[in-house]
């Protein structure tokens, strides 16, 4: 198994695109440290990876309180162990047409998808992984930053800014052996998307702009993930890879 002895810390861990990236992780012999809002959500993800026969622990961090993560990720190196993977999964929307987009939920997607990303890449880099010369950072981008989509203005700008992130910091950490790449996928089938995919309109119109005609899974991304998490992928830094079944292509 690729990642055995590997502690792999993924926030948004509870649902979703994390908590099956949490889970694939798990399947190739990582051990994980699950963040997440909703403790009963990360303990269910948290009670798969067990049955997996891996080491869990989960924690109630929420990414927008950036002075606590140096803490949590203090917490997390002493009962899990310095962390050799980042996945940073946590994420928000809140769709608006632009003239209507109010300031609180132009901060709660930047303070979540851009702000609390950042500080969380920054607390596991300088603790576990500057120091001993060693890691792998995956970022959940989106389409959304590289191509416009309506009602997200908001959204739209915070995954072009985590797509710049993931270079910078790529960049800057290479010379600490750091690879830090995202990932960018198309709509995928999660609680995050349930609602507005129920609406048959706007389903017809994600599929019709899909060249291979189907939704994303989480599997998909997390796919993506594991082999961006892994020595598979050595020489990628910086990189931000489609999981847009050709979206982005026309
Ligand atoms: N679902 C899609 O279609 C899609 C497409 C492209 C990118 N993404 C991105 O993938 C990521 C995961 O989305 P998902 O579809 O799994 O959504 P989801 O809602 O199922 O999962 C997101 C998780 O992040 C957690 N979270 C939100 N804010 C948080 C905070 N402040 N602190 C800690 N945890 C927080 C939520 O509680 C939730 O468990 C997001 O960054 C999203 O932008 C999703």
């Amino acid at each position: 198994m690729s990642l055995s002895g590997k502690v792999s810390l993924v926030t948004g861990a509870g649902s979703g695109i994390g908590r099956s990236c949490a889970i694939q992780l798990a399947q190739e012999g990582a051990d994980l440290a699950l963040w997440g809002r909703t403790e009963s959500k990360l303990a269910a993800t948290g009670a798969e990876i067990t049955r997996l026969g891996r080491e869990c622990r989960w924690y109630p961090v929420d990414v927008t309180d950036i002075h606590g993560i140096p803490e949590a990720v203090q917490t997390t190196r002493t009962e899990c162990g310095e962390v050799d993977i980042l996945v940073n999964s946590a994420g928000v929307n809140i769709p608006q047409n632009a003239e209507d987009v109010t300031a609180e939920a132009w901060d709660t997607i930047m303070d979540t998808n851009v702000k609390g990303l950042f500080f969380c890449c920054q607390a596991v880099a300088k603790q576990s992984m500057i120091p001993r010369k060693t890691g792998v950072i995956v970022n959940i981008s989106s389409q959304a930053g590289k191509v416009a989509l309506p009602l997200r203005a908001a959204y739209c700008s915070s995954k072009g800014a985590v797509d710049q992130l993931t270079r910078v910091l790529a960049l800057e950490w290479a010379e600490h052996n750091i690879r830090v790449n995202a990932v960018a996928p198309t709509f995928v089938e999660t609680p995050f998307t349930a609602k507005m995919l129920s609406d048959r309109k706007f389903r017809d119109y994600v599929m019709n702009k899909i060249p291979l005609r189907r939704l994303a899974k989480p599997e998909d991304v997390a796919a993506a993930v594991s082999f961006l998490a892994s020595d598979r992928s050595s020489m990628i830094t910086g990189a931000v890879i489609p999981v847009d079944g050709g979206w982005t292509i026309h």
